[in-house]
């Protein structure tokens, strides 16, 4: 077994385009297993900072690291994300899992049948990928990322465009994920799926963290005014 990843460590992190500042000095540490939920408004800033904090974006300043050490490539090998729209090869179910499991080293492998019997894909292993429903993409999507066996799941979104009966097959899946210990970090502007999922929770606000605390106190005792208004299901602009 690997060394932990965690904690993430989050010092000074700004982000801009051109002259425009998107994210401005966030700190952050995340220690703890479970799933992380990052909530806000759209344009928040929460795509940007999963993107950054999983290296597929540069910051403008600031330092991230990993159990101490600063993000590498070694580090994101260790790490998956499942986007909002899925990406998908265009071949069959089972030839997608296979192009991740194949590219990996065999200490690595694990079993194409077990992954989609856990996504409830099993039967549609020889299906072109591409005529699958939406949500079973979607889990597609999220078999294919475990396949690699990540110790942190980054998933941005990942049921905004699918219906609810597919959105609780997903939750149910990151469950069993986090069971099984892997660390999530789930971005969701809905705020069921953060109070269902969340064990602790970073609201974001405007490129800024508002808060970052236990789901539980969150829920019960927002600290800014903008969580509470979001809670409450309110416009916040
Ligand atoms: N490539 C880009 N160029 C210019 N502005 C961007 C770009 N990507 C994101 N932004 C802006 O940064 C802000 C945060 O974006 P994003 O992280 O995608 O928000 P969220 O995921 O919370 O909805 C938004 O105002 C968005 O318009
Ligand atoms: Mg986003």
């Amino acid at each position: 077994m690997p060394d932990s990843l965690l904690p993430l460590e989050v010092n000074g992190l700004s982000f801009s385009i051109g002259q425009k500042s998107l994210l401005s000095k966030l700190e952050l540490n995340i220690d703890s297993p479970g799933i992380s939920v990052i909530l806000g408004p759209n344009g928040a800033g929460k795509s940007l900072l999963v993107r950054l904090i999983h290296g597929l974006l540069k910051p403008g300043q600031g330092r991230i690291s990993w159990n101490g050490k600063k993000l590498n490539l070694a580090i994101r090998k260790q790490q998956a994300m499942v986007f909002q729209k899925p990406v998908l090869l265009r071949r069959s179910v089972e030839a997608n899992i296979n192009f991740v499991l194949n590219n990996l080293s065999e200490c690595h492998r694990s079993n194409c049948e077990d992954i989609l019997q856990q996504a409830g894909l099993i039967q549609q292993r020889r299906q072109p990928a591409r005529l699958l429903s939406g949500g079973e993409q979607q889990r597609l999507a999220l078999a294919r990322a475990l396949a690699t066996s990540p110790q942190v799941l980054f998933l941005d979104e990942p049921t905004a465009s699918i219906d609810p009966t597919s959105t609780m097959r997903i939750e149910n899946l990151l469950s069993q994920v986090r069971d099984d210990g892997v660390k999530l970090i789930l971005v969701t502007h809905d705020i069921g799926q953060a109070r269902r999922l969340a064990s602790d929770v970073l609201f974001m606000h405007g490129g800024r963290i508002l808060e970052h605390t236990e789901a539980q106190s969150f829920f019960n005792q927002p600290a800014s005014k903008e969580a509470q208004a979001f809670i409450q299901g309110d416009l916040i602009i």
